[in-house]
């Protein structure tokens, strides 16, 4: 390690390291334009061991009363999860921001692209508030509005643009939700990812899913019958996608190359491992991991479906569970009668989401008790306007 980029410890608090771009997205500071999220995190935050931290939230939140409303992702850190007034994935979080018109402050604890969305289902009267702006997400970053262009002019360019339908996943930035709108496509996300593929194969003849190849490839294949010959993968850093105008033409999937960084890389072999080790385990993995791992699962679901499952299996039956850890170890904690492994012995939290932490609630609660709104997520009125469209055809699926 370079002098210019030691991480100073004082006896307080972590001292800023310089301007690189490491430093930019260990510590959340300064703007990254290549990101779908605003990293530019200003503000001091108080210190994680100031032993007031919890009355602090607890003050502040009680100054706030019912003009806040607390979103907690279900992979949110415990000590965040405490402050949340309801919990969910992205799709039950989606629901519940659209469903508080009272509520003057959205405080968001989950990515970048949960608050986006909640902006555009909420009033111009509301703010959303994300506790750390750099809490973006990877998957999110890996479509650009510009490449997913690009990819439509090349589907345009084979002649089958027309008939294509983009479903694009919760995980995406709010200019690809307007793109989705726009080209009469919806949003799906894991609890309802089938019915928004029929809800597009009765509209059109192929679909582009955007961003996550594995929740595409994994749905069509396993819930809607295809083969996995009907699956092309659209590689946005190769010409023409790395496609010919044929293969595109014999595809009915066109998954866009992206992928979850935590979901991503469960393997096969730790299916193969854990079930060496604990004969009697059902596995039960999210629909972002690769078809392999779930091809070699039990059983496959959204975070909704993993904990009602969980929650509902007899006492004493065994589990590995491939998700986000701190939902796993939480899910193991509140059920100590069942006995709940994690998937993978490597696999770790999502650095992202964990970027949320109790200083910044602290520091984003107290800022709006005392009227000063930090951290708002403001979608543009047009992306905003075009990308409900898609939101609004997701709520409305039967
Ligand atoms: P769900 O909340 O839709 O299950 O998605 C999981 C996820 O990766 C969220 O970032
Ligand atoms: Fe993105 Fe995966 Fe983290 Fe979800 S778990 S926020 S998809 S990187």
């Amino acid at each position: 390690m370079t002098s210019s980029t030691t991480i100073a410890l004082s006896a307080n608090a972590w001292a800023e390291p310089s301007g690189t771009a490491t430093a930019l997205l260990l510590l959340g500071r300064g703007s990254d334009a290549g990101s779908e999220r605003g990293v530019d995190c200003p503000g001091t935050l108080p210190s994680p061991s100031d032993p007031n931290l919890v009355a602090r939230a607890h003050a502040a939140r009680a100054t706030l009363g019912e003009r806040a409303f607390i979103l907690g992702h279900h992979y949110q850190r415990d000590e965040v999860i405490a402050f949340a007034d309801v919990t969910g994935d992205s799709f039950k979080l989606a629901q519940l921001a659209a469903a508080r018109p009272n509520a003057q402050f959205i405080v968001f604890c989950g990515v970048h692209f949960m608050a986006e969305s909640a902006d555009i289902l909420t009033s111009d009267q509301q703010a959303v508030i994300l506790p750390d702006l750099a809490a973006g997400c990877s998957m999110a970053d890996m479509a650009g509005i510009e490449q997913v262009q690009r990819c439509w002019e090349v589907l345009d360019d084979a002649g089958i643009a027309e008939n294509c339908v983009p479903v694009s996943y919760m995980n995406s930035t709010a200019a690809i939700k307007a793109f989705t709108g726009e080209h009469g496509g919806i949003i799906c996300t894991s609890s309802n990812a089938r019915r928004a593929l029929e809800w597009a194969f009765s509209r059109g003849e192929r679909v582009l899913f955007l961003p996550d190849q594995h929740l595409g490839r994994n749905t069509a294949v396993l819930e809607l019958g295809m083969s996995i010959g009907d699956c092309v993968v659209y590689n946005p850093h190769q010409p023409q996608g790395g496609l010919t105008p044929r293969q595109l033409r014999n595809a009915r999937m066109i998954l866009w190359r992206g992928h979850c960084s935590v979901h991503g890389r469960f393997t096969l072999d730790s299916v193969s491992d854990v079930r060496k080790r604990i004969p009697e385990i059902t596995v039960l993995v999210h629909p972002e991991c690769q078809h392999q791992v779930v091809l070699g699962a039990d059983l496959v679901g959204s975070t909704e479906f993993i904990i009602a499952t969980i929650d509902a299996a007899p006492s004493g039956s065994s589990w590995a569970v491939g998700t986000e850890l701190n939902l796993v170890r939480r899910l193991a904690l509140k059920h100590p009668d069942k006995h709940i492994v994690f998937l993978d012995k490597t696999v770790c939290y999502c650095s992202t989401m964990n970027r949320i932490d109790l200083p910044h609630v602290v520091a984003s609660l107290e800022s709006l008790a005392a009227g000063n709104v930090v951290n708002q997520i403001q979608v543009d009125p047009t992306v905003s306007r075009r990308a409900r469209l898609a939101l609004d055809r997701m709520l409305a699926l039967p």
